[in-house]
C-alpha cells in the first residue's frame, strides 16, 4: 500500500505510523501534518531515516497541496487522523475545529476523489454521539443517533457525514471507525492520562472536573491500531466500525485513583475543578460488530497498561517537559 496519513505527528497518529512501518516493510507512509502545538516529530525520531517513510509539512485544508501529495506519491490509501482534538480548546475557540475538521476532511475527500484513492479511512470518535446516563447498561453502536454536544464532537460528526456522503453520493470506497478514549505513549499532556501523571510527576495537583463522575472506555493505543489495520486489509467498504476497551465502567476520579496508587500518592493530590460546560456523562462502546466481522478485540489489560503508560511518563521526562506548559 502507499498511504497518506495525516495528522501522524500527533499521539494516534505516530503510533500508527509506528505499528504499520514495522509490521508491513514493503508498505509506503508519507505523512502529512501541520505540526500544530499537538503534532512533535520526536515521536517518529525511529523512522525518520526509514525509506518507506516521508514526512510533509502540511495544512490538511490546502487543497492544491493535497491534490498533488496524493498524485505525486501515487497514493491508493488515506488514513485520516488530522484533527483538532481537544474538547475545553474547542469551548475557548471552534474556529480551528470547524477548520480542520469539516473543511479539511472536504479538501482531502475532494482530492482522494479526483485521484481515485481505493480506500479512505476516517477515525473519528464516540464523542459524536452525546451522552448517555450513569448507572445504565446502554452502550453505543453503530446504529445510534448522532448528537454532539461540544464544538470538538460537533466537527467531528459533521466530518463522518461529510466521508459517509462522498462515499453514497460519488461511490468513494470509504470506512470509519469511531473508537473511545484512546491511551498510550505520545499523548499530549492535556489529556486525563498524561495530565495527570506529570502533573504528579511536577509536584503538582491533578485537577478533576466537576464531581468525576464522568464515565469514559479507554482504549490502548495500540489495540486502536491493530483495528484500523484488519479495517483497511478485511474491513467492508461503507462500513462503520465502532471500537472500544472495557467492559465495566470506570469514571475519571477512579482513573485519577489507580495512577495515585500506581505512583503510591494520596488523595491529597485531587484538587476539583469548575466543571466543563456541557460535559458528557458517560460514553461505552459495544463493539460486538468488529468482533464478529473482523475478529478483532482489545488485547492490552488495562490496569497492566495503565502501569506501563504512567513508566512510559516516567521514563520520558524529556519528550513531555518540551510541550507541557507552552
Ligand atoms: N485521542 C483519543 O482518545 C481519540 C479517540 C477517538 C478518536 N480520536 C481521533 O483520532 C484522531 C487523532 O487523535 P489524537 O489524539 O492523535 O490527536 P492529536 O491532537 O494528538 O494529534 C492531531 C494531529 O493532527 C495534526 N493536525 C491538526 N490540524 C491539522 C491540519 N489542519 N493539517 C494537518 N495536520 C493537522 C496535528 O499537528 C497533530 O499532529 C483525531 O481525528 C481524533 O478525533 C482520538
Amino acid at each position: 500500500m502507499k498511504i497518506l496519513v495525516t495528522g501522524g505527528a500527533g499521539f494516534i497518529g505516530s503510533n500508527f505510523i509506528l505499528y504499520w512501518l514495522s509490521r508491513y516493510t514493503n508498505d509506503k507512509i508519507v505523512n502529512l501534518d501541520k505540526l500544530t502545538y499537538a503534532g512533535n516529530l520526536e515521536n517518529l525520531q525511529s523512522v525518520e531515516s526509514n525509506k518507506n517513510y516521508v514526512f510533509i509539512k502540511e495544512d490538511i485544508c490546502n487543497s492544491k497541496a493535497v491534490k498533488s501529495i496524493i498524485k505525486d506519491y501515487q497514493i491508493d490509501t488515506v488514513v485520516h487522523f488530522a484533527a483538532e482534538t481537544h474538547v475545553d480548546r474547542s469551548i475557548d475557540d471552534p474556529t480551528p475545529f470547524i477548520k480542520t475538521n469539516v473543511e479539511g476532511t472536504y479538501v482531502l475527500l475532494d482530492a482522494a476523489l479526483k485521484n481515485n484513492v481505493h480506500r479512505f479511512h476516517h477515525i473519528s470518535t464516540d464523542e459524536v454521539f452525546g451522552s448517555l446516563e450513569l448507572g445504565t447498561e446502554e452502550k453505543f453502536n453503530e446504529s445510534s443517533n448522532y448528537s454532539p454536544r461540544s464544538p470538538y464532537s460537533a466537527s467531528k460528526a459533521a466530518s463522518d457525514h461529510l466521508v459517509r456522503a462522498f462515499g453514497i453520493t460519488y461511490g468513494l470506497p470509504i470506512t470509519i471507525s469511531n473508537c473511545s478514549n484512546n491511551y498510550g505513549p505520545y499523548q499530549f499532556p492535556e489529556k486525563l492520562i498524561p495530565l495527570t501523571v506529570t502533573n504528579l510527576l511536577e509536584g503538582k495537583k491533578v485537577p478533576v472536573y466537576g464531581d468525576g463522575l464522568y464515565v469514559r472506555d479507554w482504549l490502548y493505543v495500540e489495540d486502536h491500531c491493530r483495528a484500523v489495520d484488519l479495517i483497511l486489509n478485511k474491513g467492508r467498504i461503507g462500513e462503520t466500525y465502532f471500537i472500544g476497551g472495557l467492559t465495566e465502567d470506570i469514571n475519571n476520579i477512579e482513573i485519577v485513583k489507580k495512577i495515585l496508587k500506581i505512583m503510591d500518592m494520596g488523595e491529597d493530590k485531587i484538587k476539583y475543578v469548575k466543571d466543563r460546560p456541557g460535559h458528557d456523562r458517560r460514553y461505552a462502546i459495544d463493539w460486538s460488530k468488529i468482533n464478529k466481522e473482523l475478529g478483532w478485540k482489545p488485547e492490552h489489560d488495562f490496569e497492566e497498561y495503565l502501569k506501563l503508560t504512567v513508566d512510559w511518563y516516567k521514563r520520558n521526562k524529556n519528550w513531555w517537559k518540551k510541550i507541557k506548559n507552552d
